[in-house]
């Protein structure tokens, strides 16, 4: 793998997001999001820890800008806490919060690194789910007048704009398997979520079009490459549900306008949708997006089974079983299935002829340790972060309009539900100290893209 087998206009950056590693949740007036309150709650998080430090990136991020220009990206992609713009969700954003976000916009600029924010990563405003969250209509037009107000402010410093990161985790997982926050279980229900974050979308989507007219602005979806364990039609019909559920619930009212009727189906909400999501909600989320980011991590191999015990966060496949290949897994138990990754831009480029694409995710949980003399090699990570980035090399070789790749993660972090005990960054985080060391994959990357850290 070498720079030049990507087109020279490549976007090459890494990611993170706010509640994963700024920290500092109480300062600057930020208010408390539905993780403050879900990471309190008894078992919901593997170690018990929350996100209240994190990695400290919210007083650290000028080394953190240091790092990602001596790896030699071009690109940043982060997150806006809402939290921190409108504590309770509503009302006029707050300076402090502005601020924070130019002046880690202009510390990439002046290093070199362009800026790509995520307007919603998963940290809503508590106030607002007191108020049922997305399960509230009235939150997606919450979420357009935040969209509205951070893009007017920031709109001179940014000029890339994701509106929601992965609304399948927002909500089936958050609203339906309750492994997320809010922590709930409505069932089938949870559909009525995916769609007022869609409407969010397409509302904020508009917002920013006026306040901003020159802005990119996309969306990203977390997309599967799904395939039956047999040619069975019972098998077969699992994959059709988990396909449906997971990626095409999301890709096709977002680019095509309408809902998969046979997933509204398996989800028993065909007369919900048609009372309350109709072509005019149709019509704002596929309003037209310069760009679909494509976070992809693992394929799922499906056959028809028994249904695991507990809530299902694809509700309407229950008897959905995911069957284990025996492929290599990475500490977080996702298959690694680097050709998945052409599958699903393919999937995309299917209803988007021509859509500019970005992996605005990838990358793998591994159990990394510090070895005597400080340094953490993580031989799997590369290889998996380069057999990732050749599929990308065949993606574009077969004419698929992929732009750019975005590195999950920058730095370790705070892991949602798994807490510190999953890292996925290619720099180490000790975290009582907060100190980062380089991986080797880090390093990699920097030879790759020609960066200084080996300097370092
Ligand atoms: C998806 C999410 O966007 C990100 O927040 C998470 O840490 C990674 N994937 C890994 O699970």
């Amino acid at each position: 793998m070498r720079r030049d087998d990507l087109p020279a206009d490549f976007v090459w950056g890494t990611a993170t997001a706010a509640y994963q590693v700024e920290g500092a949740v109480h300062e600057g007036g930020r208010g408390v999001s539905i993780w403050d309150t879900f990471a309190r709650r008894p078992g919901a998080i593997a170690d018990g820890t929350t996100g209240d430090v994190a990695d400290d990136h919210f007083h650290r991020y000028r080394d953190d800008v240091a790092l990602m220009r001596d790896l030699g990206v071009n690109a940043y992609r982060f997150s806006i806490a809402w939290p921190r713009i409108q504590p309770d969700g509503t009302g006029r954003a707050l300076t402090a919060g502005l601020d924070f976000y130019r002046h880690l916009a202009e510390t990439l600029h002046e290093a070199g690194v362009t800026p790509w924010a995520t307007l919603y990563h998963w940290d809503l405003p508590q106030a607002l789910e007191d108020r049922d969250g997305w399960m509230n209509r009235d939150t997606a037009d919450r979420f357009a007048d935040y969209a509205d107000q951070v893009t007017t402010a920031l709109g001179d410093v940014i000029d890339d704009w994701i509106t929601l990161n992965e609304p399948w985790c927002s909500s089936f997982l958050s609203y339906a398997g309750g492994l997320h926050a809010p922590g709930r279980h409505e069932g089938t229900g949870a559909a009525r979520a995916a769609h007022h974050l869609l409407l969010g979308h397409g509302r904020a989507l508009a917002a920013i079009r006026s306040a901003r007219p020159g802005a990119r602005v996309g969306i990203t979806l977390n997309l599967y490459s799904v395939v039956p364990a047999s040619d069975g039609e019972a098998d077969r019909d699992a994959a059709r549900r988990i396909d449906g559920l997971s990626n095409r619930f999301f890709l096709d009212p977002v680019l095509r306008g309408a809902y998969p009727e046979d997933v509204l189906d398996d989800l028993g909400q065909r007369e919900w949708f048609y009372e309350n999501a109709g072509a005019g909600d149709l019509a704002e989320i596929s309003r037209p997006i310069d760009f679909l980011g494509v976070n992809y991590y693992s394929r799922h191999t499906t056959a028809a089974g028994e249904p695991d015990p507990g809530p299902s966060s694809n509700p309407g496949s229950e008897f959905v079983r995911m069957v284990d290949t025996g492929a290599a897994r990475t500490q977080i138990g996702w298959e690694i299935h680097p050709d998945g990754l052409v599958d699903v831009l393919r999937m995309a480029a299917e209803r988007a002829p021509g859509l500019p694409l970005y992996v605005t995710e990838n990358g793998s949980a591994l159990p990394d340790e510090v070895a005597p003399d400080g340094t953490v090699d993580d031989p799997e990570r590369t290889a998996y972060l380069q057999a990732h980035l050749e599929a990308c090399h065949e993606a574009v070789a077969e004419g698929l309009p992929l732009r750019g790749y975005f590195v999950w993660s920058l730095i370790d972090n705070w892991e949602w539900a798994y807490g510190f005990s999953r890292r996925f960054g290619i720099v180490h985080v000790d975290y009582p100290t907060q100190r980062r060391i380089p991986k080797t994959s880090a390093r990699w990357l920097a030879r790759l893209l020609g960066g200084a850290l080996d300097a370092r």
